[in-house]
């Protein structure tokens, strides 16, 4: 063995002790634990320990590098270790770490306040959102719009508006009040007994579109059903929940933006909150800085999270209109929003938002990634005609691959054979981290990624797509 190889094997060995301690101890997320302990089975899983992020890179412990085609869970923006945000995070954390939001203020709250208000969805003619609550993850920023509509309609004494509406197929996280609006089985269907009761609507994806019809017909006709719905349940709902124009663990599934003016007008008739869950699509995922925005139209809640720090630090904001905030207005403690979690509006991650905020406009990433969505679009095409690529679909930053058997709509792979899964290991062994939702490839990268980085994308995505489906 020469001393190269040597050094190379020691640092395998490296990962593979710290991949040993690692589950002697830990219990990971989302995550079937066994398959990280069955060695080189089928299901295998292998676990990839992380030194160190770089750019659009993350950086193994054995010194491989893996490209981070998911943004780490969508929440990465600028690429990993983002210099400006670690100072922004740094120059606080020698200030001010954390305090109290009960009673007490400090100046990233309120300054990232008034930016998320500024740079909010706007509708001519629509009384804007004025009021930021934090809460400090996706779910639990979820959890307070849901919590907030229901009680305001409580407050003014409607005791029978305390249904949720929400669309089939949506996500919305996986505490129980925002698992009750999900519609996820793989999440759901375990903890069904536990759920509050949801209405759920169709949905406006655009991959149910019948044969002939347009997205936007398919979105008119889901729109149509969320109609009857509501006609069905006047009023007892109180808040209609949807994750504007991609409904992400879902599959990455899109639809065409009039879902949402239809779904607008619907909420305005029947006197029911609109929530925007803008979690994985805020921060210019989708081609706009909030996926509403392409409908026109502002909704009366918007949940924020994962981007909103550029993927540094756990925090949700949520937005409200005056006219909630006021309802909660009383001389009665119990007429308030009690609601609360200790690190709400931590000032490190307000402090990251803050500075992730102000590269969208130094750098003009909006623009930037116009360009960067018509290259993705460019590398995509070709895989459309691939023998078990059903459906490519982009919405700005977002692209993703449907892999059945035959190509088509009708034919999916069957489950067991975890179609989705062997792309990803396929991919990983290549060095790119393409975390399958089912049979659903999908990029939706960090905004620095770059043409070379852009061609290991598309070219390790069919060649994990070629190998996964070789015996299938
Ligand atoms: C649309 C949407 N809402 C809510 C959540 C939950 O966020 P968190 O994972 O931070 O709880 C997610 C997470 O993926 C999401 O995609």
């Amino acid at each position: 063995m020469g001393e190269k190889d040597h050094v190379g094997s020691m640092i395998a060995d490296a990962a593979d002790a710290w991949r040993a301690r690692d589950l002697a101890v830990l219990w990971h997320p989302c995550t079937q634990m066994r398959e990280h302990h069955v060695g080189d089975s089928r299901d295998a899983l292998p676990l990839v320990p992380i030194e160190r992020g770089d750019g659009a890179w993350l950086v193994g412990r054995d010194g491989r590098r893996y490209l981070d085609a998911v943004s780490s869970w969508w929440t990465n923006l600028f690429g990993h270790a983002e210099p400006r945000i670690a100072a922004a995070i740094a120059a606080q954390a020698g200030a001010l770490e954390q305090v109290i939001l009960a009673g007490f203020s400090h100046a990233p709250a309120v300054e990232l306040a008034e930016r998320l208000l500024q740079v909010a969805p706007r509708e001519a003619g629509r009384a804007p959102l004025t009021k930021v609550f934090y809460a400090d993850n996706g779910s639990a920023g979820v959890e307070v719009a849901l919590k907030m509509a229901f009680h305001w309609f409580h407050n003014r004494g409607e005791h029978r508006r305390r249904k949720f509406v929400a669309l089939e197929n949506g996500y919305h996280g996986e505490t129980l009040g925002a698992l009750a609006v999900g519609d996820v089985p793989l999440y759901r269907r375990v903890y069904a007994p536990l759920l509050a009761e949801a209405l759920f609507a169709p949905s406006p994806d655009a991959y149910l579109a019948l044969p002939g019809e347009s997205p936007a017909q398919c979105a008119e006709r889901a729109a149509d059903g969320l109609r009857r719905l509501l006609e069905a349940n006047a009023g007892e709902v109180c808040a209609l929940i949807v994750e504007p124009r991609v409904q992400c663990a879902g599959g990455m599934r899109m639809h065409d933006p009039v879902y949402l003016r239809r779904a607008r007008e619907l909420c305005d008739a029947h006197g029911v909150f609109l929530i925007a869950d803008e979690i994985a699509t805020g921060f210019g995922r989708t081609g706009t800085l909030f996926a509403f925005e392409q409908a026109g139209v502002q909704p009366d809640l918007m949940c924020l999270s994962k981007g909103l720090t550029g993927g540094f630090l756990p925090l949700a904001a949520v937005l409200a209109t005056q006219s909630i905030y006021d309802g909660f207005l009383d001389a009665s403690r119990e007429r308030a929003f009690l609601h609360s979690h200790s690190y709400t509006g931590n000032p490190l991650a307000c402090a990251a938002a803050l500075a992730c905020l102000a590269i969208f406009e130094a750098d003009d990433i909006l623009a930037r990634n116009r360009a960067i969505a018509g290259r993705m679009a460019e590398r995509a095409a070709p895989l459309a005609s691939h023998p078990h690529v059903a459906d490519v679909r982009q919405a700005g930053m977002i692209v993703a691959f449907e892999l059945t058997r035959g190509g088509d709509r009708r034919t999916p792979f069957d489950p067991a054979e975890r179609v989705g899964l062997r792309a990803y290991r396929a991919a990983l062994s290549r060095g790119v981290v393409l975390r399958p939702l089912g049979d659903i490839l999908y990029w939706m990268p960090p905004y620095c990624i770059d043409e070379a980085q852009l061609s290991l994308l598309a070219d390790t995505t069919r060649a994990a797509i070629d190998e996964a489906t070789a015996c299938g």
